[in-house]
């Protein structure tokens, strides 16, 4: 049977002092090669949030501002938000939020500005999809009934975040393209009786308890590292696409959900990402670029036009109810046509998309798993305009794939193939542990992890030059690389659309080895 439970609203104020922890949560995000946003929670409404900023941590004598203190119901703090900008690309600044919840807060942070565009110098990132909350109201070492007993962690494990944090100095911003938090796991959780002081009916406060843990932890990594995000079904709403009692024999359905905890509502509140400079609208599509790289968030829950209903839409694959976030029809597809054309290969010849969900998987090939919808959408633009990477995750496991377009693996593999790369990594790890593969394997599958192997981790790109980037699956444990694999492009091959001729990049070469002169191909697995 369906069970329909209607919570009322609370204010804001009304949830703080029911105890919940108020968490600073600060985080960056780019805008652009000149500006940062500034974000970071507070337990009340703040008419003036403030960052103090300079080139020192002693000498932050730069102000700025701006009007943004925005909450919604059920939430227990607000989130401010501020734009620096008119900085150099590529420079190191110290700033302070003010006001900080905390006084062990009140430190200066420090952040680099991305790096211009055409910038030869080699670069890393890091990756994560589908990585939630570690600890009480999340993934440890103990889970209720129905969590594989391998996938908790053990006694003493790093953790994801962890190892992000652990792992600083060797990425240059964190992407996370989707399921962030799993706030709406809180369901699940007290279903198998994991959360032993909370019941159904406190379901608000634990929904809104499992994001401020969240994003507390991943202050560690996001008060330093630019946080772009891009969103997942677990945004949507807060029962998890439906979830079932069988002991009780019952299904909540989103009728469960309060205001505020549906509709990507706090996903739309707590980040600011630059569609506003790139075109993109909101937090759901939008692209910026880094050094050698074009990188462009897609939307794969909502507006995928052209006559589908995206699975997180009402009336989708996932019964989750969201709204469509942009009115125009077909906007994302023409969006995404228009900046892939835009691009300067001579500036940024890798151009690397992330979708949380992939269309190619190893895994249950039916709708809400794989996206077929976003495979009609989004593969034609990208095999037209000869993007490099596509990223994914939202099945908890990984999965390298050989490039490939429309099913059709790429004879050459990944030396110099004209399809893109296929890479779906979900296993940064959440409450429930990880995902089984499908046997057998899809013909374009290379290596993979699921949950028989039980290792969490994310990924790191390494962009050595213009003709040679680089994967790693990084395993959170213990930091090792468990599977790497290197592309190679030949970019006098590639057809350089837009270029402007004021472009930077004129050759291909570093000295480091990966050089025009030294080609030497990296072993093609
Ligand atoms: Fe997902």
């Amino acid at each position: 049977m369906k069970a329909s439970i209607v919570f009322a609203a609370l204010l804001p104020a009304v949830a703080a002092a029911s105890g919940q922890t108020a968490t600073s949560q600060i985080r960056l995000a780019y805008h652009g090669d000149d500006g940062m946003m500034v974000s970071w929670n507070t337990a009340g409404h703040v008419e003036r949030p403030t960052v103090r900023w300079g080139a020192s941590a002693d000498k932050l004598h730069n102000t700025a501002s701006s009007n943004v203190s925005v909450t919604y119901p059920t939430s227990t703090t607000y989130n401010n938000h501020v734009l620096i900008s008119g900085l150099a690309p590529g420079h190191t600044y110290f700033y302070l939020p003010s006001p900080l919840p905390h006084a062990e807060d009140a430190k200066p942070y420090n952040f680099t500005t991305s790096r211009k565009a055409g910038d030869k110098r080699p670069f890393s990132v890091a990756v994560v999809v589908d990585l939630g909350t570690m600890g009480r109201l999340g993934l440890t070492t103990s889970a209720g009934t129905g969590v594989a007993s391998n996938n908790m962690l053990k006694p003493g494990e790093k953790n994801t975040i962890d190892s992000l944090a652990s792992s600083l100095s060797g990425f240059d911003f964190l992407w996370h393209p989707g399921d962030i938090a799993y706030a709406d796991y809180w369901l699940k959780e007290e279903i198998q009786g994991f959360l032993p002081n909370t019941t159904i009916a406190d379901g608000h406060r634990v929904y809104e308890a499992i994001l401020n843990d969240f994003y507390d932890e991943m202050t560690a990594v996001t008060a330093t590292r630019p946080y772009m995000v891009g969103p997942g079904n677990h945004e949507a709403n807060c029962d998890n696409g439906g979830t079932t009692d069988s002991a009780h024999n019952m299904t909540y359905s989103a009728s469960i959900c309060s205001p505020g905890q549906t509709n990507f509502t706090g996903f739309k509140n707590h980040f600011r990402m630059p569609s506003d400079v790139s075109g993109g609208t909101g937090n759901f599509w939008y692209s910026f670029n880094s050094g050698m790289a074009h990188f462009v968030q897609l939307d794969t829950e909502t507006d995928l036009g052209h006559g589908f209903v995206g699975p997180d839409e009402a009336g989708g694959s996932e019964g989750e109810g969201a709204a469509p976030v942009n009115a125009t029809a077909n906007a994302q597809a023409a969006w995404l046509a228009a900046d892939l054309a835009a691009v300067d290969r001579r500036a940024t010849p890798w151009i690397v998309v992330a979708g949380h969900r992939p269309w190619y998987l190893s895994h249950k090939n039916v709708t809400g798993s794989v996206c077929w919808s976003c495979k009609d959408v989004f593969e034609p633009l990208l095999v037209k305009y000869g993007v490099d990477l596509v990223l994914s995750g939202h099945a908890h496991l990984y999965e390298r794939q050989a490039p490939l377009a429309d099913g059709e693996v790429d004879p050459k593999g990944l030396d110099n193939p004209s399809a893109p790369w296929y890479i779906t990594n979900g296993a940064a790890g959440h409450y429930d542990g990880l995902d089984a593969l499908q046997s057998p394997r899809q013909a374009y599958r290379r290596f993979g992890l699921d949950t028989a192997d039980a290792v969490y981790g994310w990924s790191r790109l390494t962009f050595h030059n213009c003709t040679h980037l680089t994967h790693d699956f990084v395993a959170s444990k213990n930091n090792t690389v468990l599977d790497s694999a290197t592309l190679y492009k030949a970019r006098s091959a590639v057809e350089h659309r837009a270029a402007s001729p004021d472009s930077v990049l004129t050759d291909c070469g570093d000295k480091n080895g990966y050089g025009k002169d030294d080609m030497r191909r990296i072993p093609v697995r």
